[in-house]
């Protein structure tokens, strides 16, 4: 039976850290570290991670600032908005929630954004520092599950890992930091060929592709960890990636959706503002 990596509590710990972090910060430069978080329109789901962002950041001693922009936005405003807020000396961090209305690109959105400010780690300078070996703001939710490795332990070196989802979010950088750490990557996607086969070789799944219960627990191979990003709503309620119950019957280690993956992103989205924060003044 696994062992269920618990990330609320792992989360509580960092962000205890953090706090410290924060508080010296302010005392030192006379002012606190602060994230802008931008939020266009009205996707219920993104209003709901961006109140627990900005929830966040106020207990941790964090200055959130908080635009919650009409969905008729245009491309300009959004532009000229960016614009002003990388030359604030006051927002360390920038997060524009995705994903925006249609009629936004939200590439060239994202391409606008300071890369020193860039704290979802998506702008193609960071994952080009990425790609290339020398990370600098890493996206948030890879940096979570790197911290739960640490944490718990995982050795990564020589171990086959599985990740399954190709979004520039997760998935691929997912895979450099999985490779930086000596693992050898497959990266599975909707089109891979027998999903089943590849999974079952694994040492460490990761599973990021937002289908509920694609990942059989019957694949897993005895005494892999399993990593579950998927947060899927369905009528029996959120679900991940991954079928919990009998997966757990063969991992040693397994997240759990809700309280695995979700937390973390969220904790290393503070981690990164005040990363930013002490480059600003050093
Ligand atoms: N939408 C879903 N996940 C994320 C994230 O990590 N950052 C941003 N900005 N938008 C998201």
């Amino acid at each position: 039976m696994a062992i269920i990596i618990d990330g609320n509590e792992l989360s509580r710990k960092k962000r205890e850290d953090i706090k410290e972090q924060a508080a010296s910060f302010a005392t030192r430069y006379s002012r606190p570290a602060g994230l802008a978080v931008v939020l266009v329109g009205e996707d219920p789901a993104s209003a709901i991670y961006v109140r627990n962002k900005k929830k966040a950041c106020e207990n941790t001693g964090i200055r959130s600032f908080d635009y919650h922009l009409d969905v008729a936005t245009g491309r300009e405003e959004l532009l000229s908005l960016v614009k002003q807020l990388n030359g604030d000396p006051e927002v360390d961090g920038i997060l524009v929630q995705l994903p925006l209305p249609a009629h936004l690109d939200s590439q060239e959105i994202l391409l606008a954004i300071d890369p020193g400010k860039d704290v979802d780690g998506f702008h193609p300078y960071n994952m080009g520092r990425l790609l290339t070996g020398e990370p600098t703001l890493v996206p948030c939710t890879p940096a979570g599950i790197m911290c739960m490795f640490r944490e718990y332990q995982v050795e990564l070196k020589g171990k086959d890992a599985v990740v399954v989802g190709r979004s520039n979010i997760v998935g691929k950088p997912m895979a450099l930091l999985l490779m930086m750490e000596h693992a050898t990557v497959t990266i599975c996607h909707s089109r891979t060929r027998d999903l089943d086969r590849k999974v079952k070789a694994a040492d460490i799944v990761v599973a990021a592709i937002g289908k509920p219960d694609l990942i059989r627990g019957s694949w897993i191979r005895d005494g892999a960890v399993v990593i579950d990003v998927g947060m899927n709503r369905t009528d029996a309620g959120l679900k991940g990636d991954v079928e919990f119950e009998e997966a757990k019957n063969h991992a040693s280690l397994i997240t759990p959706v809700p309280g695995g993956v979700g937390p973390m992103t969220i904790t290393m989205l503070l981690d990164n503002t005040l990363r930013a924060a002490k480059s600003h003044v050093s």
